[in-house]
């Protein structure tokens, strides 16, 4: 024995480092058969494996400019963590974009911008920006809501989300007034932390479901009793990253807390259908939604992806003569973001945001329906010019997703399906999530939503408007073509807002609707 400890003692670390190699070589030709590359280049194979998954860092970081990566880029990013962190988020210089480039925005500003006297709200509060429309005004639901923010948190579950990030999210729009949309995975102990909630499920019903999976109105009706900070409902349809396709919930993810906020059972998979069993065509979805609304008192919205139109005008038709219908509309870009989605549907099924609410905003304006809805826009529009265009094309709203998940600390790893998020931000991992302080991140996100809406107000005034529901399609302009040429929103889009009512902010802040008060 002695003689063997000795004999291995005396092998030099170079000789160590051969046989390691050896063993390498002999697994990669003899061994494994799942890799060409390492089994014809045994070793150096390897390195190709490792340069290959650490690409994305190394472009991320070193290599791509400052305006290149998508979804968004290290400009983008770096504006939502300034401004999260209240740091100077000004560049100097001058801008570094180019310009001319196809669908830049331009905001037309006034000769005189807008004055703000000092009894104004804006000069109390520089970032007090409610939603010109009052939610369930015109169908005259028991419960009506003005969001008290113009930005809000976008559907994303607790499920896609770790625990700590929804929290941080719920307490950061209570301090911003802005209000949460749970996401499809039902509304959990963390959506709960006083901040406004807009509830909303998709074909799962997960949270409001029989033990079946069909939708269950007592559930629904309970739920919206036992939490007043409740404010409104969301039915999805559809999202742009993933139109019309269904999911699956494996049954190794559903643990005991998730279960009993999703109404499922623990260990077993849990099909999210494409299609919605509570309705099957546009009628009985018109009924279902007033049926909602009838028994919770609360508003009744419809989120989806916009692609083709027959459906939707069959909708505004029944509006039109019934009265009835949906209080808002969430619509949904196809450059929209997702948990996980296969490539196939993020990159191509439903039309970029532009194109898709301008052709849905047109159809509702035909039938002279604009005013009855409330219009909520998401898909990147989390940036002040970009909101400035969605406002002048019919937005009264935007909620935002990645852009929240960015402000508490998403790093655009761009792994959230795989439950190995390095923020904790998307994963159950508990260690991941350990790191996330809930009180921190909550006001970092509160923050990017101040400083988004003081910006938004100040274009806006730069615009000579009070209010950026004032915005017109031809307040801004946007580069259309390979020839450089600027046109105008109306001329690119060939329709004109219809006028949002508007008597000003203070009108807006006595609001006995008025969002954003729970406590
Ligand atoms: C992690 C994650 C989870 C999401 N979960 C849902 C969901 O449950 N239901 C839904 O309608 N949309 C969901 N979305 C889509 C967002 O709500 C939003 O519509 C989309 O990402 C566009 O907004 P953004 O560009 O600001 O991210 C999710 C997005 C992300 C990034």
């Amino acid at each position: 024995m002695d003689t063997v400890l000795e004999f291995i003692g005396n092998i030099s670390w170079w000789m160590w480092l051969l046989i390691f190699l050896a063993i390498v070589v002999i697994r990669d030709v003899f061994v494994q058969k799942a890799h060409t590359i390492s089994h014809n280049f045994p070793i150096v194979g390897h390195l190709r494996y490792m340069l290959e998954s650490i690409g994305p860092e190394m472009r991320q970081y070193f290599v791509a400019n400052n305006r290149e990566e998508l979804p968004f880029n290290r400009i983008e990013r770096g504006w939502i963590y300034a401004s999260a962190k209240h740091e100077n988020n000004y560049e100097g210089f001058g801008t570094d974009r180019d310009i001319y480039a196809h669908q830049h925005i331009f905001v037309n500003n006034a000769m005189m911008p807008f004055k703000v006297d000092k009894n104004h709200p804006n000069a109390i509060d520089k970032s007090f920006l409610p939603c010109a429309k009052v939610i369930g005004a015109y169908n005259k639901r028991k419960k009506p809501y003005r969001p008290a923010s113009v930005i809000n948190v976008s559907a994303m579950s607790f499920g896609s989300l770790s625990a700590k990030a929804v929290e941080s999210l719920n307490k950061g729009v209570k301090i911003a007034g802005a209000y949460h949309n749970t996401g499809e995975g039902g509304l959990s102990p963390y959506h709960s932390n006083g901040g406004d909630v807009i509830f909303h499920f998709g074909t799962g019903y997960f949270g409001v479901r029989d033990k079946d999976g069909n939708f269950s109105m007592e559930k629904l009706v309970e739920l919206v009793n036992n939490n007043p900070f409740v404010r409104a409902i969301e039915i999805k349809l559809s999202q742009g990253a993933k139109p019309g396709k269904g999911g699956v919930l494996p049954g190794k993810k559903i643990t005991q807390e998730i279960a009993n906020i999703r109404h499922v059972e623990v260990g077993k998979d849990v099909l999210s259908p494409p299609n919605h069993s509570a309705f099957s065509n546009v009628q009985e979805m018109v009924d279902f939604i007033e049926n909602i609304a009838q028994q919770t008192g609360l508003p009744v919205g419809i989120k989806a992806a916009i692609g083709k139109l027959e459906q939707w005008e069959e909708l505004a038709q029944i509006m039109k003569t019934t009265k009835k219908g949906p209080d808002f509309i969430t619509v949904d870009g196809g450059e929209g973001g997702t948990g996980a989605a296969p490539p196939s549907f993020a990159d191509h099924v439903s039309l970029p945001w532009v194109y898709g609410f301008s052709d849905l905003y047109k159809l509702f304006q035909k039938h002279d329906l604009t005013e009855r809805i409330v219009f909520i826009g998401s898909g990147k529009l989390g940036f002040p010019a970009k909101a400035a265009m969605a406002f002048a094309m019919g937005a009264d709203c935007i909620n935002v997703a990645r852009e929240a998940m960015m402000s508490i600390g998403c790093i655009q790893a761009q792994i959230c399906h795989t439950n190995r998020c390095p923020s904790g931000v998307a994963t159950q991992n508990k260690w991941l999530q350990s790191g996330i302080n809930v009180p921190l991140k909550s006001e970092r996100l509160a923050q990017y939503f101040k400083t988004f809406r003081k910006e938004f107000i100040e274009i806006t005034h730069a615009a000579g408007y009070e209010h950026p529901c004032q915005f017109k399609m031809s307040d801004i302009d946007v580069n259309v073509d390979d020839h450089n040429l600027s046109k105008e929103l109306d001329r690119t889009y060939y329709y004109n807002k219809t006028i949002v009512p508007f008597k000003g902010m203070q009108d807006l802040k006595n609001c006995k609707h008025l969002g954003g008060k729970n406590t």
